[in-house]
């Protein structure tokens, strides 16, 4: 076999087979292919698209390329939770012990921030002392113990995924429908859960910036959960705004607290309960609405928040202490008007700019800046008036570009659906 032919035969837009996919994804991961003959094929597999016998194949190699998590030992339905990426989004945060508390067990592994979009472990390292880096038995143990935990994927999960996404990220190749899907169904499959749940953001903000394609790339990724045995729910959600007020890591932890506290703001609140309730539905194997009101109940009773709290302590984190940054900035709008845009992938790229400036040298992100927004589209705003809180620990913020995020009009735009789809 040579990557030569398997290259030329994608980029005639034929399909190729199990052996030849992986001859180049196990190729590449060894070094035997090169980083220029890899991009091209990926390159032809984002021109051409790929076949869902392809797709499965592509999401079983890349499965393969590193270590499986067993979590037969855990008694009951596992059920994990994931979203494509967003700005805003710290509903696995308010979830994971939303649906432990109605006794679903939640053994779940997390990612780091990637590009404009945030990453859980990031924000749960906000929370001083809290551990990311269980060992697998203690993981384990704690699910059985209190129904919950939320981890940091090992680099040894999906190892073929990690390095290609690297390559696709310098080679614009991120947003291929059947890619992301391989991409996000390798990881999650290999993280041992029995069922998934997907948050598929659409918008300008998100890696799908329309409902077909986001369509599409659910109902592919309920598919090859299928394939696999292991039920698969999307929901496409709305990301053309920020999710929620609160932008930044420590920001972020205060922010779910909140909605666990019963306060919090509606959008955020919203997502939370439709992931939660498909996640209780499944794991009950009961109907949706029953598994919405269980959650709404123990949202409301409290049982969330010390399920959040049992989960904190039981990683040493201490949820007294979540710094923020004490250096304050509020940027006024220029204009009286309604809000029609918030340019939630630039804000999270200064989020992303601001939190690498402090610590650089050591390649440590600053949890502590970040962002709180006083308006959302559809809002009026008086000249002069807050639009937004900026938390910031150097003196270079650019009050432009944070103000170049918002587009204000005398004429207001009509509000977008929050969910727009559940497919199954
Ligand atoms: N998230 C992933 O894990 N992979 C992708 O390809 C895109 C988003």
């Amino acid at each position: 076999m040579n990557i030569i032919d398997i290259i030329n035969k994608k980029r005639k837009g034929e399909n190729l087979t199990y052996d030849e996919i992986k001859f180049a994804i196990n190729g590449f991961l060894s070094g035997d292919i090169l980083d220029s003959q890899m991009s091209s094929l990926l390159m032809a597999m984002f021109i051409n698209g790929m076949s869902d016998e392809e797709t499965f194949d592509m999401t079983d190699i890349m499965l393969e390329s590193g270590d499986t998590v067993d979590l037969s030992s855990i008694n009951g339905i596992k059920v994990d939770k994931h979203s494509t990426g967003g700005v805003g989004d710290k509903t696995s945060l308010i979830v994971v012990p939303l649906v432990a508390s109605c006794g679903v067990k939640v053994a779940k592994m997390s990612g780091r921030s990637l590009g404009h979009t945030g990453g859980t472990i990031d924000k749960l390292e906000a929370i001083d002392g809290f551990d990311v880096n269980l060992k697998e038995e203690d993981f384990v143990k704690q699910v059985n113990e209190i129904g919950c935990a939320l981890i940091s994927q090992t680099s040894e999960l999906a190892p073929a995924d990690k390095k290609i996404y690297a390559l696709r990220d310098l080679t614009a190749t991120v947003e291929s429908i059947p890619l992301i899907a391989s991409s996000i169904m390798s990881k999650k499959l290999a993280s041992g859960v029995d069922k998934i749940v997907i948050d598929v953001k659409v918008g300008e903000d998100a890696f799908m910036k329309n409902i077909e394609s986001a369509k599409k790339l659910a109902q592919l990724m309920v598919k090859i959960g299928k394939n696999k045995g292991k039920e698969t729910v999307c929901v496409l959600t709305n990301m053309e705004e920020p999710l929620g007020n609160y932008i930044g890591n420590a920001l972020e932890v205060h922010e779910a607290i909140e909605v666990l506290n019963n306060n919090g703001p509606q959008d955020l609140i919203d997502v939370s309960i439709t992931l939660a309730s498909l996640m209780v539905s499944l794991g009950k194997n009961i109907d949706f609405d029953d598994a919405k009101k269980e959650v709404i109940a123990n949202l409301e009773n409290g049982h969330a928040y010390r399920k959040f709290k049992e989960m904190v302590e039981y990683q040493h984190g201490n949820i007294d202490n979540i710094p923020v940054s004490k250096h304050v900035f509020s940027c006024k709008s220029s204009k009286t008007g309604f809000i029609t845009e918030i340019n939630a992938y630039k804000l999270g790229m200064i989020e992303r700019r601001m939190n690498e400036n402090r610590f650089n040298q050591d390649n440590l992100i600053d949890a502590t800046v970040g962002f709180i927004l006083n308006k959302k589209v559809g809002d009026y705003v008086l000249e002069n008036e807050e639009l937004i809180k900026v938390y910031l620990n150097t003196n270079d913020v650019n009050v432009k570009d944070i103000l170049d995020c918002f587009e204000i009009s005398d004429m207001s735009v009509p509000a977008l659906p929050l969910i727009y789809e559940i497919i199954k």
